[in-house]
């Protein structure tokens, strides 16, 4: 992990004010995996202008994508005709994990791709064996060479189109999906993943000309069609960036509105505000004839609550290290249990060298609320750790200097401005 440089963090209680949402990283990522699948100019609007998602830029372009992005206006042009490559580098692979998102379309328009298997990360040893079984499933032949992977359609194509997923993966979800879009015939999921971002993505590819539907319980039905054409879309705001700004208010006392917040995206994540005692006013305002908008106002005395990370509609796991912030203050114990990934309890030994009080067993935390925290350097391991880090700092007394911001920088387009826009002192100081 690269060492250089880290956000400065000093005591500022009582944020307010209002803020307004960048897209959904782990919408876009995706959606821009699938416009592979697409000839001519798309668009997307609201694109955060994240690392990850340059990264991406630089894949889809070394494929031979032809992409313009106004890092500014977060808007993202994007087309596909002179695609003409279906490998990925083991190298890209490796710096970014979301790149296996590419096997899929590759494999749907051209009947091959190479791919490098990602390595393991600090949150767990993430494997994509559900990726490679379903593109099995599908009809691919699959081969290893050491890391590198290769997919070829296999003429005497398999007619057993349904996939079984023993967990529901966000991306083999996603991956299946694409893949499925234009393989003749009926493919479906059971079991998929039904995130927010999943569905976003979902319907960017029913504009693009894609047969999905739903049926109960988290099935996704795919039917195969010739061609899908560009289009313009819209990313869902982020509700991880929304769920890092309540907290962020919530911990520091004070009041924060967010006018294009989707609370749909978010329930159970907004009852546990509101049973630590925080106030929320939910729609205030009204996008396309849709009611959104979160507003919170912090209590000074919250109280302790307890979560288990799930896949949606449970508390999701991105939100867990953020949230454990928060609890370090409040009032009683607070147990955080995390079954999504194996190894993401990793911030709490940085948040006890600021005098939070956590003890671990396997993968559940119980936190007992502390009266203060105090400013300390700190090591982030993952993008969600970064803010976990910074709203904790945000309350504790002194200067906090969180360390690792190339995570800060993989997960979140400018939000060090938007907490200064609310009063924070942050300054992300470069190495
Ligand atoms: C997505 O990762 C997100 N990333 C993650 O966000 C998020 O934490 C995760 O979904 C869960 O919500 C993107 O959307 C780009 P999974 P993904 O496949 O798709 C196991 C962040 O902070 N698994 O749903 O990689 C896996 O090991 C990031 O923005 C297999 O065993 O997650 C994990 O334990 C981090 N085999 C669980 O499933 C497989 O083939 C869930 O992973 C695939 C996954």
């Amino acid at each position: 992990m690269s060492m250089n440089g880290y956000i400065s963090v000093e005591q500022s209680l009582n944020l307010s004010g209002s803020v307004n949402l960048v897209g959904a990283k782990n919408a876009a990522l995706p959606i821009m995996a699938s416009l592979i699948l697409t000839t001519g100019k798309s668009v997307l609007h609201l694109v955060p202008a994240s690392a990850d998602i340059w990264k991406m830029i630089d894949l889809l372009s070394d494929l031979g994508a032809k992409i313009k992005f106004d890092s500014e206006k977060n808007r993202l042009e994007f087309d596909g005709s002179s695609i003409d490559k279906v490998e990925v580098s083991h190298e890209v692979m490796d710096r970014m994990r979301a790149s296996i998102l590419v096997m899929g379309p590759l494999l749907a328009r051209f009947k091959k791709a190479r791919a490098a298997f990602p390595g393991g990360c600090l949150i767990g040893a993430r494997p994509i064996d559900f990726h490679l079984n379903g593109f099995e499933k599908l009809g691919a032949k699959i081969t290893r060479d050491k890391n590198l992977i290769y997919a070829v359609m296999d003429e005497k194509s398999n007619q057993n189109r349904k996939i079984v997923f023993e967990y529901p993966s966000v991306g083999a979800t996603e991956n299946i999906v694409m893949f499925a879009t234009m393989q003749q015939g009926e493919t479906k999921i059971i079991n998929a993943a039904l995130e927010p971002e999943v569905l976003d993505f979902i319907d960017a590819l029913r504009k693009m000309g894609a047969d999905i539907k739903f049926e109960l319980p988290a099935t996704i039905i795919i039917t195969g069609v010739k061609t899908l054409n560009p289009i313009e879309h819209t990313i869902i705001p982020d509700r991880l960036e929304a769920g890092a700004l309540l907290l962020a208010a919530a911990i520091t006392g004070g009041q924060v509105e967010l006018p294009d917040a989707n609370s749909d995206h978010m329930d159970l994540f907004l009852e546990k505000l509101k049973l630590m005692g925080h106030k929320l006013e939910i729609g205030f305002n009204s996008r396309n004839g849709k009611k959104v908008g979160i507003r919170l106002i912090a209590t000074k005395n919250p109280k302790a609550v307890n979560i288990k990370t799930c896949p949606y509609p449970g508390f999701p796991t991105d939100l867990q290290s953020p949230m454990m912030a928060a609890l370090c203050l409040a009032n009683g114990v607070g147990l955080v249990e995390e079954t999504v990934f194996e190894n993401r309890l990793m911030h709490v030994k940085e948040l006890e060298k600021m005098g939070a009080q956590i003890s671990v067993e396997n993968s559940k935390a119980t936190v007992n609320g502390v009266e203060g925290l105090y400013g300390a350097n700190v090591i982030a391991s993952d993008l969600r750790a970064s803010v976990a880090l910074v709203i904790a700092g945000l309350a504790a007394e002194g200067e906090t200097k969180v360390f690792g911001i190339n995570h800060w920088r993989r997960g979140y387009d400018k939000l060090e401005d938007k907490l200064k826009k609310l009063g924070a002192k942050i300054e992300v100081v470069e190495g």
